[in-house]
């Protein structure tokens, strides 16, 4: 049995995660070891919890608005101390968080071989996003399996000098996540709740109401790229007073202070606290429009054939544009009232994003990338017995 660690420290992470996590749990030969490092903590208990995960280790590293280089040396000790106690013969990290940059340098220190899911991501701008373009280049040379989600990834990788024989395109494990709940959202009980939490969050009219979807987090659009959010928010619900704008904000108290400050008493922008990933597939299912600067729900809306506004100047993501069903707009006021606007005004404009495509996965990541590590457990067998003599 091969112990593999797991690591996760925010929402997305658990999202993303959770799909390899359940194939491991029902894998007789891969015994997981999920550990949380704890870098989000209520936002990533609604995953843990959703999901019904069993968190092995708890290293609750969050602390309220945590710096970079602070939240880096709590994890760096913590990391390590875990691995001395656990010894995997492999670790998994997720994405481009500092979660996934420390947790690779603590086991590469310790010589563990590390698997990469959604590797090779790549604006080519250091500061956009921020700091995660630079988590993920950084992470890159320490792994040894890495696992992009799609071909645009496993061509960064080749550019940076990664061999081919160390990259498996699997697809994007949130496919998996989302249709599994999806395909949940199906049963009448749980219909019910959901169209009960609709109506808290939207309101009573939810079925008859228009609404856009907005959420927004990264660093770089910290202060002036936030005010212009917040005034493009504000300009859109006075142009359209007949939607609503249901914005489910950021715990982060850098997200949190400008949002309540210039949002909080628009009559039609409901600003509500994160919610569960069930309750935001579902809003996302039913909203007209989403507008973020999230790299995940870039990835599901376009699936649920929802057009997206990115509020920001660069992505990683370049499938969703290319497909057509994602804008990049900046987080500029006029550029996203304008597209806004337009989206919500003309048919033919929304008709030609609202096209329902998915560039990112089929739903079978997690089993992929389980494959792939079973393969790399058999190539090291294979490789000691052509070295005995
Ligand atoms: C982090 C990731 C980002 C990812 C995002 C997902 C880094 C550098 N950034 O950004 O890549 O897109 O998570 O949401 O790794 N907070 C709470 N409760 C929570 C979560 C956050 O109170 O459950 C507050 C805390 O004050 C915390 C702050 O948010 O200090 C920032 O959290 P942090 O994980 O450092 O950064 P994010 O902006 O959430
Ligand atoms: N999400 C959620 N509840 C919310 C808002 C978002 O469960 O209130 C989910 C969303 O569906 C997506 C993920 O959180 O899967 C994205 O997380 P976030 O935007 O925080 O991080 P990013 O993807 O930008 O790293």
């Amino acid at each position: 049995m091969k112990k593999i660690a797991v690591f996760v420290g925010t929402r997305p992470e658990g999202i993303k995660m959770a799909p390899v996590i359940a194939a491991l749990r029902q894998a007789p030969d891969l015994e997981p070891i999920v550990v949380s490092t704890g870098q989000h903590r209520e936002m990533l208990q609604q995953v843990v919890d959703l999901f019904q995960i069993t968190v092995d280790h708890d290293l609750a590293v969050m602390q309220p608005n945590q710096t970079l280089a602070s939240l880096t040396a709590r994890l760096m000790t913590r990391i390590d101390e875990l691995l001395d106690r656990i010894e995997p013969d492999m670790a998994l990290v997720q994405g481009d968080t500092t979660t996934v940059l420390v947790a690779s340098l603590a086991c590469f220190y310790r010589r563990i071989p590390i698997g990469h899911v959604e590797a090779g991501l790549r604006t080519g701008n250091i500061w956009s996003p921020f700091p995660e373009e630079v988590n993920r280049r950084l992470a890159s040379p320490l792994v040894t399996l890495h696992f992009p989600p799609t071909e645009f990834g496993r061509a960064n990788l080749l550019k940076e000098g990664v061999a081919d024989k160390q990259i498996r395109v699997t697809g994007n494990t949130v496919i998996d996540a989302l249709q599994m709940e999806v395909q949940r959202q199906q049963d009448p009980q749980i219909k019910a709740k959901i169209d009960q939490a609709l109506a808290e969050e939207v309101g009573r009219d939810w079925d008859q109401v228009p609404y856009v979807l907005v959420t927004g987090h990264r660093r770089e659009n910290f202060g002036q790229g936030f005010e212009q959010i917040c005034d493009a928010l504000a300009d859109l619900a006075d142009r359209f007073p007949d939607h609503r704008f249901i914005y489910p904000v950021h715990l982060n108290p850098q997200v949190q202070a400008p949002v309540q400050a210039r949002l909080g008493d628009r009559r039609n922008i409901k600003l509500i606290t994160p919610r569960d990933y069930r309750t935001f597939v579902a809003l996302m299912s039913r909203c007209r429009l989403v507008l973020t600067d999230s790299g995940g729900v870039q990835e599901e809306a376009p699936g649920l054939g929802k057009p997206v506004l990115v509020m920001r100047d660069t992505t990683e993501r370049p499938e969703g544009v290319e497909a057509g069903t994602v804008q990049l707009v900046g987080a500029d006021r006029a550029r996203i009232v304008e597209a806004a606007s337009e989206l919500l005004t003309d048919r033919a404009s929304y008709d030609a994003m609202a096209e329902a495509v998915n560039p990112y996965g089929d739903g079978q990541a997690a089993e992929r990338i389980l494959d792939r590590i079973r393969e790399h457990f058999a190539e090291l067998v294979a490789g000691a017995s052509n070295a005995s003599p």
